[in-house]
């Protein structure tokens, strides 16, 4: 018998080159493994962009707290812009009624659960006043007679566009400017009256409204927003001293 042959019939803790020979390639098989966890998952860019958008659009979709109208509406976009309007930008927490009625009472997850509060540890974002505006701001400017300030309603009106019936070029206006086109609170030309701004505030841009940040967004991102809140049930707000928050549904 050579040392070879010798070596191979040997049993395994008398074969130290095998033994060695073993750990090794459990080694390298367990550095190949843990690298192939560590390589991130490249994917090209517009595919990804894709793909990133098909989660949103479903979560927007699962999320929109009220009942959809997809009528003659791209469903992607309604659910992208429920997205953003749901689940990133808040629009609700100031184009409602104001935090008392926001939520229904078991649905307030700000609120304590029984035997202390009311909370059932569901979320129930309150229909009356989703998106329908009328939360006070309050008075705007140096003097107390100064007009207050009111989020607007953002649901549809009888044609069917949203907040008011603005068409999207005036949407995309309102986002990117901060354009007030219902010139509800115009700069003051005399003294104040209850209802123009003083200096250095400017009447013509909506104010507290934070149209300067939404106005980074992409085209696409604005327009995923009209068409979801076109989806929205329209709702009418009737608030004592508010400007006109009615869209006369029906
Ligand atoms: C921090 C509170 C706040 C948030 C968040 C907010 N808004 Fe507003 N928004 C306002 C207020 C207040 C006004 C009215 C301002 C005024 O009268 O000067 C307004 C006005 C508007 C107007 C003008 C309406 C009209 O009839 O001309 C639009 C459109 C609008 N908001 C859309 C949105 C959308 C869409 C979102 C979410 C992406 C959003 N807002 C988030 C406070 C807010």
């Amino acid at each position: 018998m050579n040392k070879l042959v010798r070596l191979l019939a040997a049993p395994a803790q008398s074969r130290p080159i095998l033994k060695l020979l073993g750990a090794s390639a459990v080694l390298v098989a367990i550095t190949v493994l843990l690298a192939s966890f560590k390589t991130p998952r490249v994917s090209a860019g517009p595919e990804s962009d894709r793909d990133q958008d098909e989660s949103k659009v479903r979560i927007g979709l699962e999320i929109a707290p009220v009942p959809l109208n997809f009528e003659k509406k791209d469903r992607k976009l309604v659910g992208l812009g429920s997205y953003i309007v749901n689940a990133q930008s808040d629009c609700n927490g100031c184009h409602s009624q104001g935090p008392a009625t926001e939520y229904l009472g078991p649905g307030n997850p700000y609120l304590l659960s029984p035997p202390h509060g009311p909370f059932t540890g569901m979320q129930h974002v309150n229909p009356a006043t989703y998106l329908g505006g009328g939360r006070d701001f309050g008075p705007f400017g140096v003097a107390s007679e100064l007009t207050h300030l009111y989020s607007r309603n953002l649901t549809p009106d009888k044609t069917g566009r949203p907040e008011g019936g603005h068409t999207f070029e005036e949407f995309l206006t309102i986002l990117r400017t901060g354009k007030d086109f219902d010139q509800i609170h115009p700069n003051c030309t005399g003294s104040p009256d209850g209802n123009c701004l003083l200096p250095p505030f400017n009447g013509d841009v909506l104010q507290v409204m934070p149209w300067p940040v939404h106005q980074n967004m992409t085209d696409h991102d604005i327009r995923a927003i009209y068409e979801y809140l076109s989806a929205i049930p329209c709702i009418d707000t009737d608030i004592a001293g508010a400007p006109v928050l009615r869209n006369d549904c029906k």
